[in-house]
């Protein structure tokens, strides 16, 4: 979310222009900002994006257990179900996570989707194999420090050879990446960078 997007949100809320939003409020302003994000089924079910598919290719294993952070409606969620994976979700929006529901047992599958921000640990159902932050949902944990302290959180819910996957827009010098409308496809975003962390690494500088 851009600091734009905050103040504007912070507007929508009632929060006065430029002071500090508490944990709170920042955690509902971006559920709202999500809520109804890729709410057209035929985006719920386009599938992964290129990038994704190529990523995902390089580093996740048959049998891994996955759990898709930020799966928002369902999108990556769905495909990586139908690509054979056992996956559940994890979304901070409880209106995206609703449609996920649905969009789940429409398309006849069956999947766990917890609400929730992945700062709040305890909400990880078991240790995973592999944890999947979705596109730039790694950039929407507010703070640096509390981006690293998730990462260090999730490396103790890791089985062996666990993975964790994020995608980010490096700081700065990059041009900014222009997001799509809502509910369209990405198709290569020129500024995004992926990585895969792996169980042994000190997540000492993301
Ligand atoms: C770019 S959207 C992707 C949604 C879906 N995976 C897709 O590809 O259509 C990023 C998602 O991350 C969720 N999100 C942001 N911060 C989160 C957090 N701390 N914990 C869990 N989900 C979060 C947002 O609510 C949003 O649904």
């Amino acid at each position: 979310m851009t600091r734009a997007e905050l103040y504007e949100m912070a507007k929508r809320l009632g929060i006065p222009g430029r002071s500090a939003m508490s944990k709170d409020q920042l955690v509902r302003a971006i559920s709202k900002r999500w809520n109804d994000f890729g709410e057209p089924e035929a985006y719920v079910l386009s599938g992964l994006m290129p990038w994704e598919q190529e990523f995902y290719e390089r580093f996740l294993k048959p049998d891994d257990e996955i759990l898709i952070v930020g799966c928002g409606s369902g999108r990556d969620l769905i495909a990586l179900l139908r690509a054979g994976y056992r996956v559940e979700g994890l979304e901070v929006a409880a209106q995206a996570a609703t449609k996920a529901r649905s969009m789940l047992a429409k398309a006849g599958l069956n999947a766990r989707v917890t609400v929730g921000s992945i700062e709040d640990t305890s909400l990880v159902s078991k240790p995973f194999d592999v944890y999947i932050f979705s596109w730039f949902c790694y950039s929407y944990i507010p703070q640096a420090a509390a981006r690293i302290d998730v990462l260090r959180k999730l490396r103790d819910h890791l089985l062996p050879g666990g993975r964790v996957l994020i995608s980010y827009e490096p700081a700065r010098t990059a041009p900014r990446l222009s997001c799509p409308p809502h509910g369209s496809r990405c198709g290569r975003p020129g500024a995004l960078r992926c990585c895969c962390l792996s169980a042994g690494r000190t997540p000492d500088a993301a």
